[in-house]
C-alpha cells in the first residue's frame, strides 16, 4: 500500500480537470494574443475562465490576474505593493511561506523597508491587540499575513484584520494559496487587497495560480513584457493551466461541503488514533483545534525520541509520503523556521500529514498503524 499524505505539497490532478485541458494541450493552441481564429478561440477561453473565478469569489475579472503559482503572485503583491504606494514599513509574522518571508527579508536587506514582525501567541495565531499598536505606530503600513499557515494549519481572522488594516489605511495581502479551493472567500466582505493561489493546491495543474488584486489599489506589475494579462504580467499565458485552474476552482465550490466533511472526518479520526495509540503525543500550533485549523492539515507532535529523526523517511520506506514542515522545502535539511518561531527551545519531532477528497479512513488507519510500529507500540 502506497498512501499520499502530503496534500498541503501538491494535490493529485482530478480527471475532470485534465478532460477541461484536453482540447487546449492539442488542439486549441492558438496564441490568445493572436488576433485569427486560432488565438481568437483561446483567448475567449481565457477571459471567460477569469469570469468563472470572479464569480466564485465575488470579484470583477479585472481583479483576477493570471501568475505562474502562489511564489510569484505573493511576489508580485509584495514588490508592487510596496513601489506604487511608497511604503516604508511592512507588517508580517515569522511564519509566513517563504515566498512571503525571503521577499520581505530581501527588501529589508537592501534598505527599501523596516519589518516588523507581529507577536504570536503560545499556539502560534496572531496576537491581533499588537497587531493593531503596530498599525497605529506605523499607519500607512503593508500588511502581508497569510490566511491558513502551510505547516500547522492556524487560521487568521481575515475579515477582522481587513478591518484592523482599514482603520488604518493599510495595504493588505493575504497569502490565501492554502485555503483557495477549501474555503469561500467573498471578496465583497474581505477588505484585503491582495489575495493569492496556486492551482496545484486544489486538484488543478502545477505552473499556474492567480493574484486578486482589488480594483481601488491597483498596483504596478512586477514582470514587464507584452500588454497580456491587462499589462500587469507580460509573456504567453499558460493556457490549458488557466483552463484547468477555473475548472479545478469550480468543483471545489461545487463539491466543498461534501469534501469538507469527508476530510474532518478523516482529520478526526487520525487525532483521535494517534492520541490512542502513541503515547505522549500532541499536535503543533492549533492543528488539532477544527475551529481554528485549516480542516486539510494535522501537524503532529511526538516526544523526543531517537525515532524523530528519520521519522519521515522511514514512514517513506513504508509507503507513506508525510512531510516534515513547509511542503516547497522538503527534502532540505534545515528545520522548519514556522516550528522554530513557535517552539524555539523544543526537541520533540514533527510530521505534517495533510488530506484530500481522495483519502480514506483506510489510509490513514494504515499510516497510523506505520508510525505506531515505528514508536514500537501495537494497535
Ligand atoms: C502558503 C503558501 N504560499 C505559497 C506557496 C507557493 O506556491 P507555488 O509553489 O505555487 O509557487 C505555497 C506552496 O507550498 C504555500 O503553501
Amino acid at each position: 500500500m502506497r498512501v499520499y499524505l502530503d496534500n498541503a505539497a501538491t494535490t493529485p490532478l482530478d480527471p475532470e480537470v485534465f478532460e477541461a485541458m484536453k482540447p487546449f494541450l492539442l488542439e486549441d493552441f492558438g496564441n490568445p494574443s493572436s488576433t485569427h481564429a486560432h488565438g481568437r478561440k483561446v483567448r475567449a477561453a481565457i477571459e471567460s475562465s477569469r469570469k468563472k473565478i470572479a464569480e466564485l469569489l465575488n470579484c470583477t475579472p479585472g481583479e483576477i490576474i493570471f501568475t505562474s503559482g502562489g511564489t510569484e503572485a505573493d511576489n508580485a503583491i509584495i514588490r508592487g505593493a510596496i513601489q506604487t504606494y511608497g511604503i516604508k514599513h511592512v507588517i508580517s509574522s515569522p511564519i509566513e511561506h517563504h515566498a512571503v518571508e525571503h521577499t520581505l527579508a530581501t527588501l529589508e536587506k537592501q534598505g527599501d523597508i523596516k519589518l516588523h514582525f507581529v507577536r504570536l501567541d503560545e499556539k502560534g495565531h496572531v496576537d491581533l491587540a499588537h497587531l493593531e499598536s503596530l498599525l497605529k505606530e506605523f499607519p500607512n503600513a503593508l500588511v502581508s499575513l497569510m490566511h491558513a499557515n502551510n505547516e500547522i494549519g492556524n487560521l487568521l481572522d481575515v475579515q477582522k484584520v481587513g478591518e484592523l488594516c482599514h482603520q488604518y489605511n493599510a495595504y493588505f495581502h493575504s497569502d490565501t494559496v492554502q485555503t483557495m479551493g477549501h474555503y469561500k472567500h467573498d471578496l465583497k466582505q474581505l477588505k484585503v487587497h491582495g489575495m493569492t493561489a496556486a492551482a496545484h493546491k486544489f486538484h488543478g495543474p502545477k505552473g499556474v495560480g492567480f493574484m486578486y488584486i482589488n480594483k481601488d489599489k491597483k498596483i504596478k506589475p512586477m514582470v514587464y513584457g507584452g500588454a497580456q494579462e491587462r499589462n500587469m504580467r507580460g509573456g504567453t499565458e499558460n493556457t490549458y493551466g488557466i483552463i484547468g485552474l477555473a475548472k479545478a476552482l469550480e468543483i471545489c465550490y461545487r463539491e466543498m461541503a461534501e469534501h469538507e466533511a469527508h476530510i474532518v472526518k478523516l482529520k478526526n479520526h487520525m487525532i483521535e488514533k494517534l492520541k490512542a495509540t502513541v503515547s505522549g503525543v500532541s499536535f503543533h500550533g492549533d492543528s488539532d483545534n477544527l475551529n481554528r485549523s485549516l480542516y486539510t492539515v494535522l501537524n503532529v507532535s511526538f516526544p523526543e525520541s531517537e525515532e524523530n529523526e528519520m521519522m519521515l523517511f522511514n514512514l517513506d520506506l513504508q509507503g507513506i509520503s508525510a512531510s516534515g514542515g513547509s511542503a516547497c522545502s522538503s527534502g532540505a535539511t534545515t528545520g522548519s523556521h514556522v516550528l522554530g518561531a513557535i517552539y524555539p527551545n523544543s526537541k520533540r519531532g514533527a510530521a505534517r500529514f495533510s488530506f484530500s477528497k481522495y483519502n480514506t479512513i483506510e489510509e490513514i488507519d494504515f499510516a497510523v498503524s506505520k508510525v505506531a510500529e515505528l514508536f514500537k507500540v501495537s494497535v
